[in-house]
């Protein structure tokens, strides 16, 4: 067993477990009147009632201890000190210097960053304020009207969630996301589209990755069938890159590239020029509104108490459940439209950062780590999955997020929305007894066997445990906070479990594949012997491919 499985804190932990496994929710509140106000909090624009999980303070003491045990605040100082907390790339992961608006220094391995993050701020207003008010004209003289942004993965999800989410302020130029390899995504987006009133923003961090310089290469394409002089490329191509060689290499003129650093991992990026995306759509003024609110959780998660800590009390009642329940999933169940794609960012978030099997040192855990992250917006998803958080069999903690009021109120729409909201949790705190579903059955006339037959599938087990979420609005400063909350959160648990969050290596050897691949999908031999199955694909797809009546 590994040092943490056996350490003091983590074993106090595992003889606590069974007390609480065997405690239903509803005796919890039954117990303890208070119980909301002892376990609720507010941070920044953010309040969580933490109250429906299963947990007592004898819990919450014990976890925090095993945060104590792993030196969290040493760690949250080591990571807000620029130190190189990414150990295998060697690189310190400051995304909050890019949400920092004072004077303050903050640096990285000993240099402050912060004169480079205003520079390419300012680079960023400049440009955003152009295109928004028809300054910057395409190679005809005609203002931009829509804005092509190709990235994946960091270098996409952020800025496409946050700007669907803000999409209510969105009162500029069109701004359009293109991320798959396949060509449907490029194609069906530039239907719609005029080159010659179209910028694209080519991000990504290392502009190297496939499917973003394949559908940077077919952009260009497009657009050159039309404006056919390469000079016309600057006016129409920007990039948002660490990598100003390669960006050069692509035609792109270095005064229209948006620099960031090698100090912000890809997921961590949206509060970088990657968010120039967010900024065309809604204004500069609403970007930083974004970042102050981050910034507003980095100071909440660097200064509070732990007991008092939202990040802190997230993560660790998700080790809770990781690790002493057993959870293998979490899900995120946001009430508002406009986080239809939120589930998806912090998903990466968290899964990539701390969807590992080795320690810090490279040993392999003994213990779970991340587990599946999915979800999305309610009230659809009570018409699909829910029924399996309801009375399924795998035991899965969700978040329910939600604003007090509407960015976009519409008759009776909100409120009918809100009282989707807090009932979900309470149904699944409280589930309904075989004595409550055999009165409610009584009450409709059933008697006898037909009764006793429907009885079991109207039971509901409860004690389902779950945290709230809520915000006055979902406006700039709140999202901020909101996904700064997660970032947070994932690097708490990625401490506890002493795993690296900010490499990914793990993406690494299907893209290595894939290169090898690609040449056998055009008639080449193979260059290295493949598995059975994966030579018999490819057999099918090549004779079909060659073939395109499917005879082979
Ligand atoms: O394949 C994973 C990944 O490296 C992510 O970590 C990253 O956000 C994404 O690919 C895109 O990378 P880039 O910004 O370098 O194109």
């Amino acid at each position: 067993m590994s040092t943490l499985t056996l350490s003091p804190a983590w074993q106090a932990l595992a003889h606590h477990y069974p007390t609480l496994a065997s405690r239903h929710l509803r005796d919890l509140f039954a117990d303890d009147p208070d119980r909301f106000k002892r376990f609720s909090l507010q941070a920044g624009p953010l309040f969580l009632d933490y109250s429906k999980n299963r947990i007592t303070e004898e819990t919450l003491t014990l976890l925090l201890a095993l945060a104590r045990q792993a030196d969290l605040p040493g760690a949250i100082e080591h990571l807000f000190a620029g130190e190189k907390v990414n150990v295998t790339e060697h690189r310190a992961a400051l995304h909050m210097a890019l949400r920092n608006p004072g004077p303050d220094p903050m640096a990285a391995d000993g240099r402050d960053v912060m004169p480079e993050v205003r520079r390419v701020l300012a680079h960023m207003r400049r440009f955003s304020e152009a295109v928004r008010r028809g300054a910057w004209q395409g190679y005809t003289g005609l203002p931009m009207t829509d804005v092509v942004h190709i990235g994946i993965g960091g270098s996409d999800l952020g800025p496409a969630m946050v700007t669907r989410a803000l999409d209510a302020d969105c009162d500029s130029v069109r701004v359009h996301f293109v991320s798959n390899v396949d060509g449907a995504d490029l194609g069906r987006t530039l239907q719609r589209l005029r080159p010659e009133q179209t910028l694209f923003i080519i991000a990504s961090k290392t502009f190297t990755t496939q499917e973003t310089l394949l559908n940077a290469h077919s952009a260009r394409d497009w657009f050159l069938a039309q404006a056919r002089d390469t000079a016309h490329v600057a006016r129409h191509f920007v990039a948002v890159s660490t990598n100003a060689d390669a960006v050069s290499r692509f035609g792109i003129d270095p005064e229209n590239m948006f620099e960031f650093w090698d100090w912000v991992g890809g997921r961590y990026s949206l509060w970088s020029a990657i968010g120039l995306p967010i900024a065309l759509a809604v204004g500069m003024e609403r970007f930083e509104a974004l970042l102050a609110g981050a910034h507003a959780l980095d100071l909440h998660f660097r200064h509070s108490p732990l007991e008092r800590n939202m990040p802190v009390l997230l993560g660790l009642i998700g080790i809770w459940y990781v690790n002493f329940f057993g959870a293998q999933t979490h899900a995120l169940l946001p009430y508002d439209q406009g986080l239809v794609h939120f589930v998806s960012h912090i998903q990466q978030v968290a899964m990539e950062s701390n969807g590992k099997g080795v320690t810090r040192r490279g040993e392999p855990v003994d213990y779970a780590t991340c587990p599946v992250i999915w979800g999305g917006p309610g009230t659809n998803g009570q018409h699909a999955y829910f029924q399996l958080l309801h009375q399924g069999t795998p035991f899965v903690p969700a978040d329910f997020l939600a604003p007090i009021t509407s960015r976009m109120p519409l008759g009776d729409h909100h409120r009918v929305l809100l009282s989707n909201f807090l009932a979900q949790p309470e149904a699944l705190l409280q589930g309904k007894t075989t004595a409550e579903a055999r009165a409610e059955l009584l009450q409709t006339g059933l008697q006898g066997s037909a009764l006793e037959q429907l009885l079991p599938h109207k039971c509901f087990p409860g004690n389902r445990p779950s945290s709230t979420l809520m915000f006055q609005q979902l406006d700039p400063h709140t999202l901020g906070a909101l996904i700064a909350l997660y970032e947070h959160r994932t690097f708490v648990q990625s401490v506890i479990w002493d795993i690296n969050a900010f490499d990914q290596w793990g993406v690494e050897l299907g893209k290595a594949l894939a290169r090898n691949l690609l040449p056998e999908l055009s008639g080449q031999p193979p260059q290295h012997p493949h598995d059975a199955s994966t030579a018999g694909l490819i057999r099918h797809v090549t004779e079909r491919l060659q073939s395109p009546e499917g005879s082979s």
